[in-house]
């Protein structure tokens, strides 16, 4: 038997074909059933009547509860009525498994959702928003080999932090103490004098005490780092990344995104240039708009929400203040109070999705920096050693990949955009 999947049925819309799945809904009177099966690709109304099938397909049927797995042989017919315009005929049925009693029902609470997410991530909303997620990797993979960047893999378990102490989660490792990765980018930086041109992919930690609808403690980052790569052309490769992302999404999930509230052509505007403006420059709107920043504090999320007010595409804010910068950032060579660092935010209101920088190069500048962090230089001997040994300018790039999901799908919180997030309260399951 040669089993098809409920997408392809639909398309084919007529002749008889073999389908397996779950029961998404099911409804029974004393002569029909109505089962409808979903599969990872739709979902499609199948009916057994009584009159056509065998006592036995007949009995089987009305085993089918929510959930149940089966495998059905029918005819397809279009049918405006049902709920994807098609509907299987049955013939034959055959129960894989006969689920218990789903926990999950209509209107449930958040937290009851989020304790049964193992069962919760085969909702159909949620089915989506993973294939999204799927083309938008895929998308940022081809990007990047056709930029002629390699892919690498650096580590996770760490000896020092890349983005400040405060978050970091730290680890016992054997009778030392290590921390979990925030970042992979001095490791990609490691690499650059290897490979010129590095990306990877890799989980990021970050002990985020706050409970917020953009913050996870485990997220998947998307980092990049190039020899050679100036500030200029660092922005353009995160415009034309950002816009290709959305490009591909919007042309192969349209029909994912339809169903998760975000039309298309949302995302098909999306293309570059996009609108920059500095750090000045977003503090100058925000005073017109009411909300007085003192210089030199970072900006919070009401006042990214505020800035993106005036904008529907992704906006570049350049050239914050050094002092509320990581110590790697380059000092800006036109005003040393700020430096060459730019982080993308997402338009309506979803915040940064992007923190970049070009790097700085020389040996005696990091260290003081370091030292103004509060941080030990002798704790990065390893990562100051790049800087002796033919240190070049270079520049890269983090990318937080639910950041992205959660805006491209519309999503009310980044929970959505993980199977299993990790949140201050929430490791299971
Ligand atoms: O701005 P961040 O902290 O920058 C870095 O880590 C750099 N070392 C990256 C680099 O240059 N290689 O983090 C980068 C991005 C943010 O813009 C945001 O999209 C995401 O990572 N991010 C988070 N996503 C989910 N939950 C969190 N707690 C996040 N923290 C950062
Ligand atoms: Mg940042």
């Amino acid at each position: 038997m040669v089993f098809i999947s409920v997408q392809d049925a639909i398309e084919k819309g007529k002749g008889i074909v073999s389908l397996r799945g779950w029961c998404y809904r099911e409804r029974k009177s004393n002569k029909l059933a109505f089962i409808v099966l979903r599969d990872s690709s739709n979902i499609i109304q199948c009916v057994v009547d009584k009159e056509n099938v065998s006592q036995k397909v007949w009995d089987d049927a009305n085993k089918v509860c929510i959930e149940t797995a089966l495998s059905v042989d029918g005819e397809i017919f279009e049918d405006k009525r049902a709920p994807t315009g098609f509907e299987l005929r049955v013939k034959n049925l055959n129960i894989i498994h006969v689920a218990e009693r789903y926990p999950i029902t209509k209107d449930q609470s958040t937290e009851f959702l989020l304790d049964q997410r193992h069962l919760w991530i085969r909702s159909r909303e949620l089915t989506n928003v993973w294939k999204v997620k799927a083309v938008i990797l895929e998308a940022c993979r081809e990007f990047f080999a056709k930029k002629g960047y390699y892919e690498t893999t650096p580590p996770i378990i760490t000896g020092s932090s890349c983005e400040g102490g405060s978050t970091l989660f730290e680890l016992k490792y054997f009778d030392e103490k290590a921390f979990l990765s925030q970042s992979a980018q001095l490791y990609l930086e490691a690499l650059i004098f290897s490979l010129e041109k590095v990306w990877a992919l890799t989980p990021s930690f970050r002990a985020e005490p706050s409970k917020t609808s953009r913050h996870l403690t485990e997220y998947w980052h998307l980092e990049a780092e190039a020899a050679w790569l100036d500030f200029e052309n660092l922005l353009k490769f995160e415009e034309e990344l950002i816009s290709h992302i959305c490009q591909t999404v919007a042309k192969k999930c349209a029909n994912e995104l339809k169903i998760l509230g975000r039309n298309p052509d949302d995302l098909l505007k999306i293309k570059p240039p996009f609108p920059r403006i500095t750090y000045d420059e977003a503090l100058k709107i925000l005073e017109k708009d009411g909300m007085k920043i003192e210089w030199g504090k970072d900006l919070r999320t009401e006042e990214e929400e505020q800035v993106m007010k005036h904008y529907d595409k992704p906006l570049l804010v350049t050239q914050y203040p050094k002092k509320i910068k990581a110590f790697y950032m380059k000092d800006d060579p036109m005003n040393d109070k700020v430096v060459l660092c730019c982080d993308v935010l997402a338009p309506e209101g979803y915040g940064e999705i992007v923190g970049s920088s070009e790097r700085e190069t020389d040996l005696e500048i990091i260290k003081n920096k370091l030292v103004a962090q509060g941080e030990n230089p002798e704790h990065y001997a390893w990562y100051l050693d790049l800087r002796r040994f033919g240190s070049v300018p270079h520049a890269g790039f983090g990318l937080g990949v639910e950041r992205v999901v959660r805006w491209l799908c519309k999503l009310e919180t980044i929970r959505d955009a993980i199977p299993f997030p990790r949140t201050i309260k929430r490791k299971y399951p």
